[in-house]
């Protein structure tokens, strides 16, 4: 018996929902092509970044306020248009156009950024190239005691509303785990025009190198372990907010793709054991997530999906306190 493995994520329609999310992985066309080759049904560009736009308007004005000193004759419209200098945010586009002519899925590009400003201009650029749908990454770390929670929310909430009121492509919105009421922040990031959800960033945690005294990024992989956190969010999500749910992090291996489903997620992300494994390796992913569906006599995806959401679970009080009492009292490690 042959498995509908089809899904559908912000209103594309996906021949499965493992999706290579955005990585430097997504960000080369050979590459890309290799995905595809390997089954991808969509990709997830990698970022372009609200610094990197930012950084290259300023280095136009730059560049603008030199001319004028320099010639006599220089005037506004001397230089190009901003648009068409030739940095990170145009390479940008031109891998959006690329990938679009080289691969036949669909192609979500991802801007990523904290504040409402100028540079949200991308989307539409980003649009105009050809993507099929953005990925906006707010990424965003309150450190200003004076900022309470809901002006940081009111800021993401912004941001998505420019974002939208840029674009007619479809959005997903990615955020980190860290709302005294997700399933709420979610709600109004549908409700000011997003179409689905990216649950959750992984926020990089900085180390200190204790022999230069410096603070070191340690960006580090994934583990498998971290697909627990966004696994409960999208559960108790799911069947409450209408709306498009992709699952990221510790997605390494089937078994990880096909939980995100049963908890209700749309589309199951990966990027980790792609860079640790190479892009072929999304294969393994697939056949194995169409193996144990078959193997437990599903006969689509839809029909996984959310069958162990709380709203669909027999038992679920295992999302809510209650089961947070009873792990704790079922620990049967030897006390030291
Ligand atoms: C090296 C690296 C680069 C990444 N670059 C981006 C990025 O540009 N934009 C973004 O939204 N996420 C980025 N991510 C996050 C991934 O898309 C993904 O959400 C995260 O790694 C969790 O998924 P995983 O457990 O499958 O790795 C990056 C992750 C890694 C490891």
């Amino acid at each position: 018996m042959s498995v509908d493995l089809t899904t559908t994520y912000l209103g594309l329609k996906l021949a499965h929902p493992i999706v290579p999310s955005a990585s430097p992985i997504t960000g080369k066309l050979d590459v890309l092509e290799r995905l595809q080759d390997a089954g991808a049904p969509a990709v997830v560009l990698p970022s372009l970044f609200e610094e990197q736009i930012t950084h290259d308007e300023e280095e136009m004005q730059r560049l603008a306020e030199f001319a004028a000193d320099s010639f006599a004759e220089a005037t506004f419209g001397y230089f190009p248009e901003m648009q068409d200098y030739n940095t990170g945010p145009s390479s940008y586009l031109k891998l959006v156009e690329g990938a679009k002519t080289t691969l036949d899925i669909p192609v979500i590009a991802s801007l990523n950024g904290s504040s409402v400003a100028g540079w949200i201009d991308y989307a539409k650029r980003i649009q105009n190239a050809g993507a099929d749908a953005l990925e906006l990454n707010v990424y965003y770390v309150p450190a200003n005691p004076q900022e309470s929670g809901a002006e940081v929310e009111e800021r993401y909430l912004d941001l998505v509303s420019a974002c939208r009121e840029s674009i007619t492509i479809p959005m997903a919105v990615k955020i980190g785990p860290y709302f005294s009421s997700v399933i709420n922040m979610v709600n109004r990031i549908v409700a000011a025009g997003a179409n689905g959800v990216v649950l959750f960033n992984r926020y990089l945690m900085p180390d200190i190198d204790l022999d230069t005294l410096e603070i070191t990024p340690a960006l580090k992989l994934s583990d498998p372990s971290e697909l627990r956190l966004p696994l409960r969010w999208i559960a108790l999500i799911r069947g409450k907010v209408p709306t498009s749910i992709a699952l990221t992090s510790g997605v390494h291996a089937a078994t990880d793709a096909i939980k995100a489903v049963l908890a209700g997620a749309d589309a199951a992300m990966t990027t980790s054991a792609l860079l640790r494994h190479g892009p072929e390796y999304l294969t393994t992913i697939i056949e194995g997530f169409r193996a144990w569906l078959e193997e437990n006599e599903y006969t689509s995806v839809e029909q996984a999906k959310g069958s162990l959401s709380e709203e669909a679970a027999p038992n679920p009080e295992a999302f809510s306190r209650a089961n947070y009492m009873k792990a704790l009292v079922s620990y049967t490690g030897t006390p030291i």
